[in-house]
């Protein structure tokens, strides 16, 4: 089977766009590849240290992986920081990356921006960020990477770091992993409730997104403070930017029908964004709410939570430990036999 690798960051709140865009893959993916899913702790502190949060969103973070239905037999779900063996090829990484292109990457440039604003420094590992990663995923030699769309300039250095080291060694030990999508589903798009861009934690506006940890009442609430227009003047009238997000929030959570309905009486301007919204905020409370009791229900299992990332700490362990082993050897790094 083929290996692929993905995490995610414990830096807050999981929303609607992390589980349809990403988690939910992750869940259609384990049956038919080898996979290691896990929480990226060390990447976190990159930009948030707090160790109280740290704690907290790890815990979620696992228990949400597992309420959305990853099954710890089938999947290794474990805890970067779990797995020393990343520190150490890390380590050895970097010395395969170079500052100048470490420096381009968008990703890194508007952290840089952030943390400028926020008056925060800019650490060492912000810019290391994407040899963590790429160590992440050729540490269990995969080659898929489901990601999203802004992960993928990662992907691609993670790509040139493995034929850089392969090059160096004169063997294709390293797989060239490629960012994937098991169906069309990891590049799409979950809209902001406020009109613009797509559903995102370091929002400004924490009403923009829905949280997977949302009452039903909260998500009515958002749902219907949601952004629109005045309604259509015209037969036929294109769509707004606000107003196709709505429909693309329906279609991620109603039936085929319901969206057909709405569109029809969007072109013939008899629509009334209220009902829609109504709509929308029953059919989306449907979807969260017994994933809402599952993360909640498991969050206070310490027990099992334990054993999950133990199992899957050592699977992750014995799979790095092997790749490490052959790469250093590779680099000349083993001495006398030992
Ligand atoms: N950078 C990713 C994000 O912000 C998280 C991540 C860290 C990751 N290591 C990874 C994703 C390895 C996929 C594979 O979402």
């Amino acid at each position: 089977m083929e290996i692929v690798v993905s995490g995610a960051r414990p830096t807050g709140l999981i929303h609607l766009g992390n589980y349809l865009g990403a988690i939910r893959n992750f869940v259609d993916m384990q049956d038919s590849y080898n996979c290691y899913f896990f929480v990226a702790d060390y990447h976190s502190l990159t930009t948030h240290p707090d160790a109280k949060e740290l704690q907290a969103h790890t815990k979620s973070l696992l228990a949400t992986y597992l309420a959305c239905g990853l099954d710890p037999e089938k999947v290794a779900i474990y805890i970067q920081s779990h797995i020393p063996q990343i520190p150490e090829l890390y380590l050895l990484f970097n010395m395969l990356a170079y500052k100048g292109e470490l420096e381009k990457v968008p990703t890194f440039k508007d952290k840089v921006r952030a943390q400028e604003s926020a008056k925060k420094s800019i650490n060492a590992g912000l810019l290391t960020y994407p040899v963590l990663m790429a160590v992440d995923i050729i540490i269990h030699r995969s080659h898929k990477v489901p990601v999203g769309k802004d992960q993928m300039p990662h992907i691609e250095m993670t790509r040139n770091f493995a034929k850089r080291f392969n090059h160096m060694v004169g063997q294709a030990y390293f797989p060239e992993p490629v960012g994937f999508s098991p169906n069309s589903n990891t590049l799409l798009k979950v809209p902001s409730l406020d009109g613009t861009g797509k559903m995102s934690k370091s929002a400004t506006n924490p009403n923009s997104a829905i949280y997977l940890t949302d009452t039903d009442k909260k998500i009515r609430k958002k749902i219907m403070r949601a952004t629109t227009d005045e309604g259509p003047q015209r037969l036929n009238q294109p769509k707004p930017e606000v107003i196709q997000n709505l429909f693309d929030l329906m279609r991620l959570v109603s039936t085929p029908d319901a969206v057909q309905y709405f569109d029809d009486q969007y072109n013939n301007c008899t629509i009334k964004y209220g009902y829609m919204k109504k709509q929308i905020a029953e059919d989306m409370t449907a979807m969260l709410a017994p994933i809402r009791q599952r993360i909640s229900d498991i969050e206070r299992d310490e027990a099992y939570l334990r054993k999950v990332v133990q199992q899957g700490g050592e699977r992750a362990r014995a799979s790095a430990a092997a790749t490490l082993k052959g790469a250093k050897k590779l680099m000349g790094m083993r001495y006398f036999g030992l």
